[in-house]
């Protein structure tokens, strides 16, 4: 069944903090493009089973019985190869709260926490609003081309000189948008295992892979790495849901997950919203067409991205992500500053991106532009920022 992507959905008035509630300073004209959520209505599957529980009219304490699990189980297996147990789930209301009670629960004050800059901004919050020390392998942008590697030496040498305890993974890469190979995940994989470093792996980006690419689950590689991984997945970005707060983490090793879970019974949280149970079933159980049609959809808008980047070679380097529908649009080359090009493009085109400094100092000089919204979106985005960088052919 065609979907359509194309339609545009007034969001004012819905509590979306894209829309209604962060403004930040910004002018209130500017077409927002930065939070990562979607301008896309969920599949028909989830709203159809939302409206049911929500018709229902009794909202009681709630939790997944084993339909939920083995919803998830198979979305795991089928689309990832994760063959996952029940035994090893853990539901948080989110991915970046799991982050908080892995560096918490895992690592004591003052231990020190890798991540891969330039990087999603909670990464580096959850290490230092704990008291732990941050410490970051920056990723390399090989020959400036706006591909991402990763320095091993430099990952390896970070581990050891800093006795890190722990490696915030996120892969696929936000903002970068790398998807990371089999190989470099077992490269890393090997290093963390030689140093007794645990592996948070946020993969919630996992289901957006483009042409070409394959994503890998970092547990899934072997049973070693298996033992020291914290896997984070969660359906919010896969079905635009975030605002229901719910996430999936596996943990098969015993240990880690009691550690986990100590930390996390602090928080007095027994069981999640009943709505985020339902949709994320759903979603599983009948989202697949919706979302094959949908990557196709943002691969058109990732094109067209590209073919206007590309036709501005002096203002931006661009290189079409490999997963991830985030476009990090490299503009160093304008010399300025991340507060004056922030200003240049919120004030001057009139439109909103994330300042590529929120992400680490690596990020200073870019911005990132979110694609899921319908085309005449993109767009007009892009025909804003003509204003700013004028096609140079
Ligand atoms: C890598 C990554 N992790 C986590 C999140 C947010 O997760 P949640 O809304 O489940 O806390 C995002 C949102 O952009 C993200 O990009």
């Amino acid at each position: 069944m065609p979907y359509n992507f194309d339609e545009i959905i007034d969001r004012s008035g819905t509590c979306s903090i894209k829309i209604d509630v962060a403004g930040y300073g910004k002018p209130a004209d500017a077409l927002p493009l930065w939070v990562a959520d979607m301008d896309f209505k969920a599949p028909l599957c989830v709203i159809d089973a939302l409206e049911k529980q929500v018709r229902h009219g009794i909202f009681g304490y709630s939790d997944s019985g084993p339909e939920y699990y083995e919803a998830v189980r198979r979305w795991q297996l089928g689309h990832h190869g994760f063959d996952t147990q029940a035994s090893w789930l853990v539901k948080t209301p989110g991915v970046v709260v799991a982050l908080h009670i892995a560096v918490r629960g895992l690592t004591a004050p003052g231990d020190a926490v890798l991540i891969q800059t330039p990087v999603y901004h909670p990464f580096h919050t959850a290490a230092t609003l704990m008291g732990r020390k941050l410490v970051a392998n920056e990723l390399v942008n090989e020959a400036d081309s706006g591909k991402y590697g990763i320095d091993f030496d430099d990952f390896e040498a970070k581990i050891a000189q800093n006795n890190v305890k722990i490696f915030l993974l996120c892969s696929p890469h936000n903002p970068v948008g790398r998807v990371w190979t089999r190989e470099e995940l077992l490269r890393m994989g090997e290093i963390c295992l030689r140093y007794g470093v645990t592996v948070v792996s946020d993969e919630i980006h996992q289901d957006f892979i483009f042409p070409g690419h394959r994503h890998t689950v970092f547990a899934s590689l072997s049973p070693e790495l298996s033992a020291i991984t914290v896997t984070c997945t969660a359906p919010s970005k896969t079905f635009n849901l975030a605002g229901l707060m719910h996430s999936n983490i596996f943990i098969a090793n015993p240990a880690l997950r009691d550690a986990f879970v100590r930390e996390y019974e602090l928080y007095g949280l027994s069981q999640l919203g009943v709505l985020g149970l339902v949709a994320c079933q759903a979603a599983y159980e009948g989202g697949a067409d919706w979302l094959a049609e949908l990557l196709a959809y943002l691969d058109g808008n990732l094109t067209l991205i590209t073919n206007w980047a590309q036709s501005r070679p002096a203002a931006v380097k661009f290189r079409r992500p490999e997963g991830t529908y985030l476009a990090w649009m490299d503009f160093r080359s304008l010399g300025l500053s991340p507060r004056e090009l922030d200003d240049l493009v919120t004030k001057k085109a009139k439109v909103w991106l994330s300042n590529g400094r929120q992400f680490g100092e690596a990020g200073a000089g870019f911005l990132r532009l979110n694609a899921a919204s319908p085309r005449s979106v993109i767009e007009e985005a892009l025909r804003r920022l003509d204003t700013l960088f004028p096609s140079e052919y």
